[in-house]
């Protein structure tokens, strides 16, 4: 792709914009050298104003979501993508969370640019486990973990049953919860369920990729041995 095309994409600027940019000689090589509207050259090796091109289109990334922000491109309060450099909100393919987190949930957020990765991981076919740390208002019964893993759970306004879940204890109010499928507030919707309320919620891991270290509201590119350690489900949850 030409430049002056990949970088407008990127929402450096309308391609008038960049046009400019090009003229001013803002646009360079790693080696200083002026580089024009149609050169068409790597992106590794794009300067603007000095500094590195954001990645091409094809990016996966991590977010360590906080409570407060939604996963919504046009919400009135706080956005995840509030947490991106601005240009990401405007680069063209646009940027997605892969599924969702309501805002109270903090977590595990991943986003990409490319539809088709977002569908394999959202795929019932790639059988990727959602784990989630719950806390709870009430104290568990101790029957959860059996209704849960059950196959029969049937929530409200739903037609067919949850798939089977699992359910290990951390705690009397405390709990992580192993999911196989997503929907709609599933986690605070299975607990209510059980008669309990989820008083916080938060994502630890999806597939085999956890947070790491990350700090609420950090972020990071995930590369090839992460997209492996995602797809690499751990045979047991
Ligand atoms: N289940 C929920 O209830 N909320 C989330 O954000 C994710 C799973």
């Amino acid at each position: 792709m030409k430049l002056l095309r990949l970088i407008a994409n990127l929402g450096y600027g309308s391609r008038k914009q960049v046009a400019a940019m090009f003229r001013e000689g803002l646009i360079t090589n790693v080696d200083s050298e002026v580089l024009y509207a149609d050169d068409v050259v790597e992106a590794s090796n794009v300067l603007v104003e000095g500094e590195p091109l954001d990645p091409p289109p094809g990016i996966l990334l991590m977010l360590h979501k906080p409570v407060g922000h939604t996963c919504s491109h046009k919400d009135q309060g706080r956005l995840v993508y509030d947490l991106l450099p601005p240009r990401f909100h405007v680069r063209k393919p646009a940027l997605s969370s892969v599924g969702r987190l309501d805002r109270e949930t903090s977590g595990l957020l991943l986003m990409t640019d490319e539809g088709a990765l977002l569908h394999r991981i959202i795929s019932p076919k790639s059988k990727l486990p959602k784990v989630y740390r719950a806390t709870l208002a009430e104290n568990l019964r101790g029957d959860e973990a059996a209704t849960f893993a059950s196959g029969t759970l049937m929530l409200e306004s739903e037609t067919t049953p949850l798939l089977p879940a699992e359910l290990e204890v951390l705690g009397p109010r405390e709990a992580r919860l192993t999911l196989h499928e997503g929907r709609y507030h599933q986690v605070r919707r299975m607990f209510a369920a059980v008669g309990n309320h989820v008083e916080s919620l938060h994502r630890e891991r999806v597939g085999g990729l956890e947070l790491d270290d990350l700090e609420a509201g950090q972020w990071r590119l995930l590369g090839e041995a992460d997209l492996a350690r995602l797809f690499a489900v751990p045979s047991a949850a």
